[in-house]
């Protein structure tokens, strides 16, 4: 399973792209709304710092403004793709957009019928958010299973690209589960980092080389 980042912070994308580990970033206007700049700029800075797919959204509602705001988002840089809400406006305009080989990341996805529209659009992803299951009380896991089990037999080549992932646990489960992709908050890639046990093995390690050292000088 790749991993992306879900954050439009810069500082961010650019430390985790430096442990080496991303292959592509997801924004949306909530992360927007979170840091200062001009849109465009942060996309093409992003795009910079991460050789994969940037997903950038559009807010447009019909599908004539939204074909519009897809062309000019994606003309920013090769690897964006453009971001559209699951609806009946937001299919249409996927597979306007699809036809000029301009690839769409299909978000809000929570059931597999819409994931299946979204892949018969010609959407390049389809974004489960499992989070926002769990906080109506619902099995985000099990929903997300539903989906890539779905998307298995589909004919088209649409990526499972997990998102609104809440811990290092929808993490794990995202992968077993068969999701092509997960898309994961800065918080998140620091916790899936820590073990109390690889710290104090680390420390362990440390002082056993040190004590050598040591008895090596006397
Ligand atoms: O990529 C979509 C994701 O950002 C939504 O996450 O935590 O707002 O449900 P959340």
């Amino acid at each position: 399973m790749k991993l992306f980042v879900d954050t439009a912070d810069l500082a961010e994308i650019e430390t985790i792209a430096g442990w080496g580990v991303l292959a592509g970033v997801t924004t949306n206007p909530s992360l927007l709304a979170k840091v200062e700049g001009d849109a465009d700029d942060i996309y093409r800075r992003v795009c910079e710092l991460v050789d994969g797919p940037v997903s950038a959204e559009v807010v447009a509602e019909t599908r004539a403004d939204m074909v519009e705001e897809g062309r000019r988002l994606a003309a920013i840089h090769d690897n964006i793709v453009v971001k559209l809400p699951m609806s009946a406006e937001g299919l249409a305009a996927t597979s306007i957009l699809a036809t000029d080989d301009i690839r769409v990341n299909m978000t809000l996805c929570f059931t597999a019928p819409q994931a299946l529209l979204a892949s018969a659009s010609g959407a390049a992803f389809v974004s489960p958010f499992i989070g926002r299951f769990d906080d109506i009380g619902q099995n985000g896991v099990e929903c997300l299973r539903d989906i890539v089990e779905a998307m298995e037999t589909s004919i088209y080549d649409t990526e499972v690209l997990a998102a609104s992932i809440r811990t290092p646990v929808h993490v794990t489960e995202a992968a077993r589960m068969g999701a092509d992709i997960a898309t994961i908050p800065p918080k998140v890639f620091y916790q899936m980092l820590q073990h109390p046990l690889t710290d104090a093995g680390t420390a362990t390690f440390t002082q056993d080389f040190e004590t050598r050292r040591a008895k090596a000088k006397a």
